[in-house]
């Protein structure tokens, strides 16, 4: 069975961009392939974040990705600063990495616009742990969204590197995406994100979603209701892609595009289609948050799995690499 590894960041409530670009797909893979999920905390020191409430974060994480659906009987689900051999990954793919590649990355660019007071190593060196957590563990396939190819490019990259040099060790994982791979903020403005304040937590209630989406910026054509609108350029209709069924879709895009319904009426059917799926999912999150010893043994029993693979995995690393055995 191919391997599929994937991760997500705990620096805050997991929104709809999250979960139609990836968590969703997360859980659909399940039936098909060996996966690993992580929750990568490592990755999320990178910016500014609080000491006192990073376990927390990382917890509720964990709690949201097991209420979505991720089957800790079917695949791994673990915390990644649970396996060290991830950092020690990275430095001996800090070594084979090309340091003009990071430098052109977008996210780094933009992140290091953002945090010039913490313009730290990290920040640069984010893609290279990257390429390590599905390396580590010889993942091929990678589900994430559309903001993460560039990252996956670069993996591939890596691995090219790492094998001329030292022997055929690494596959080079391939991206899978969804129809939801690119969900913008309900301003319309940009990539939907936890940083950026723009999102709808996938745990926010009915009342609470629909105040964001009510507000949200459609298909800029559609001034007044009798202008016909094109679902495709519209970000409430992506969203729609990953919580509304084809047929009523197809409805939807018709009366969009001949005027005869609203965009409030569109953002309507997609706030029912949304809690239809949610509403279980936060059902499920309160009950496990009201068990966290057992999420804490799930994470444990995870990190365990991982660190057999890692060990075999960096045996050989190590060999390639001629340390002293
Ligand atoms: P993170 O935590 O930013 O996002 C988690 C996943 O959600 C996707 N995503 C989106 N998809 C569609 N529209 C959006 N607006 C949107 N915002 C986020 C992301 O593409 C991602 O798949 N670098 C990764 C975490 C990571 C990782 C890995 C991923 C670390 N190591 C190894 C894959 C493999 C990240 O920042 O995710």
């Amino acid at each position: 069975m191919q391997r599929v590894f994937s991760g997500i960041q705990p620096s805050g409530e997991a929104h709809l961009g999250n979960y139609a670009g990836a968590i969703k797909n997360w859980v659909r893979l399940q039936d098909e392939y060996e996966c690993i999920y992580c929750v990568v905390d490592l990755h999320a020191v990178t910016e500014s974040f609080d000491p006192a409430t990073l376990s927390q974060r990382t917890l509720d994480m964990a709690i949201t990705l097991l209420a979505a659906g991720i089957d800790p009987e079917r695949s791994i689900l673990f915390v990644q600063s649970a396996v060290p051999e991830h950092a020690e990954l990275t430095w001996y793919f800090n070594c084979v990495a090309p340091l003009g590649e990071l430098e052109r990355m977008t996210q780094f660019k933009d992140k290091a616009a953002r945090n010039r007071q913490n313009l730290n190593v990290g920040l640069l060196d984010y893609p290279v742990l990257q390429a390590a957590d599905i390396l580590l563990y010889k993942a091929e396939l990678v589900p994430v969204g559309e903001d993460q190819i560039q990252h996956l490019e670069f993996s591939r990259e890596v691995a090219r590197r790492f094998n001329k040099r030292y022997g055929d060790i690494f596959p080079e994982p391939r991206p899978l995406l969804t129809p939801g791979k690119r969900i913008l903020g309900l301003d319309g403005q940009a990539k939907m994100s936890k940083s950026l304040g723009n999102t709808v937590s996938v745990l926010a209630g009915p009342e609470a979603t629909w105040d964001k989406l009510r507000p949200a910026v459609t298909d800029e054509r559609r001034v007044r209701r009798s202008d016909p609108g094109e679902p495709e350029d519209c970000n409430i209709f992506t969203i729609h892609k990953a919580f509304t069924p084809a047929e009523t879709r197809e409805e939807l895009a018709r009366g969009c595009r001949g005027a005869t319904i609203g965009c409030i009426d569109c953002k309507r059917v997609l706030a029912e289609h949304i809690e239809r799926e949610l509403a279980p999912l936060r059902e499920r999150y309160r009950a496990l948050a009201a068990n966290p010893e057992r999420v804490r043994e799930i994470l444990a029993t995870g990190a365990g799995r991982c660190r057999a693979i890692a060990r075999e995995v960096m045996g050989e690393v190590r060999e390639a690499m001629g340390f002293l055995a």
